[in-house]
């Protein structure tokens, strides 16, 4: 036991930045962003979105520059979702070898080979239906659905992928995309699973930048925002089929789920601070009611804090550029 004040003064250390900065905790770092993207096929100029202030559809063609671009701001790891516009009943555009998948990935390989590239390993972007997977009968169709995101992942490292990111929330699909990959010539292809997805209101904004096309919602798949021990539950099976990091998403609103899974898995941790968290931020700032500087590096410091290893943030590039 600590002795009583006035023989414990806490300010002590926090007397001078030099003080505050030894006995900081937490550092994030650039080797901890991961930023994610919006490619679209078929347009000319960049598409700005307007729930996203600041984040703009890259049109493929202009891919090879913007990676370019990224890596030299220091970007070390990006997250790619494709927006198509060959969408059909069951996304087959996404394993497609010439589809934009496998497009994205070869092109950002080859403007930046020193970047971690990762494709996000899901069907709402390429399904007319914009669910994330095969409609049977109403319902989702799971096992109909792996097959084909294991389909995808093995397109995806056949394009270069540096790791794959299943994020469908379908059973078995962490295991049915190892077991792909380890027969196509691919054992060491790492998947980060989005192993605890919530079925957020916060994904609101990404769902405008993705051209999804969904009119209901995806509380058949993703989880139910109530649930904490099933979020665990969730994360360890992913772990046990195979998955080499885990995430939990989205963010702030889940910084509990974070701490309580990094007592119970040794595997790296992944946290996505999505679209709604980018949006309110933004939104605040703008209005003068926050720093965005300042709030930005508090929340990624508290994703850190909670047991993060590794952040998916559209603020990454920023921060990386600003300085932490
Ligand atoms: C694909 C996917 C989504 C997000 C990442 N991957 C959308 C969803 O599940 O509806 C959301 C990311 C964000 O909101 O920033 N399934």
């Amino acid at each position: 036991m600590a002795p009583p004040f006035p023989i414990t003064r806490l300010r002590r250390l926090r007397r001078s930045e030099a003080l505050r900065g030894m006995v900081r905790e937490t550092m994030v770092t650039a080797h901890d962003l991961i930023q994610p993207i919006f490619i679209e096929e078929g347009i000319d100029d960049p598409l700005p979105i307007a729930e996203m202030p600041g984040v703009s559809r890259i049109p493929e063609r202009k891919l090879p520059h913007v990676v370019e671009g990224l890596a030299r701001d220091g970007v070390k790891a990006l997250m790619l979702f494709g927006i198509s516009h060959h969408k059909d009943a069951s996304g087959s555009d996404a394993w497609n070898r010439d589809g934009l998948v496998a497009r994205m990935v070869r092109g950002a390989k080859r403007a930046a080979p020193e970047l971690v590239v990762i494709p996000d390993v899901c069907f709402c972007e390429y399904t007319d239906h914009g669910h994330c997977g095969v409609i049977e009968h109403d319902h989702v169709a799971n096992d109909i659905t792996i097959d084909n995101l294991a389909r995808q992942a093995v397109t995806a490292a056949d394009a270069g992928a540096d790791m794959v990111a299943p994020s469908a929330m379908m059973d078995g699909q962490v295991a049915a995309i190892r077991n792909a990959l380890d027969q196509a010539g691919h054992p060491d292809t790492p998947i980060m699973a989005y192993s605890t997805k919530f079925a957020s209101g916060f994904y609101g904004p990404f769902r405008v930048a993705a051209g999804c096309e969904l009119k209901g919602d995806r509380k058949t798949y993703q989880m139910d925002p109530m649930n904490g021990r099933e979020a665990l539950r969730e994360s360890i099976q992913d772990e046990a089929e195979g998955a080499d990091m885990l995430m939990v998403k989205p963010g702030l609103a889940y910084l509990d789920v974070l701490a309580r899974l990094r007592e119970r898995t040794l595997l790296p941790l992944a946290v996505y601070q999505v679209s709604g968290e980018y949006a309110m931020i933004k939104f605040a700032a703008a209005a003068g009611a926050v720093n965005e500087q300042v709030i930005v590096r508090e929340t990624l410091g508290a994703f850190k804090r909670a047991g993060a290893d590794l952040i998916l943030s559209y603020f990454a590039r920023d921060v990386i550029r600003e300085g932490f």
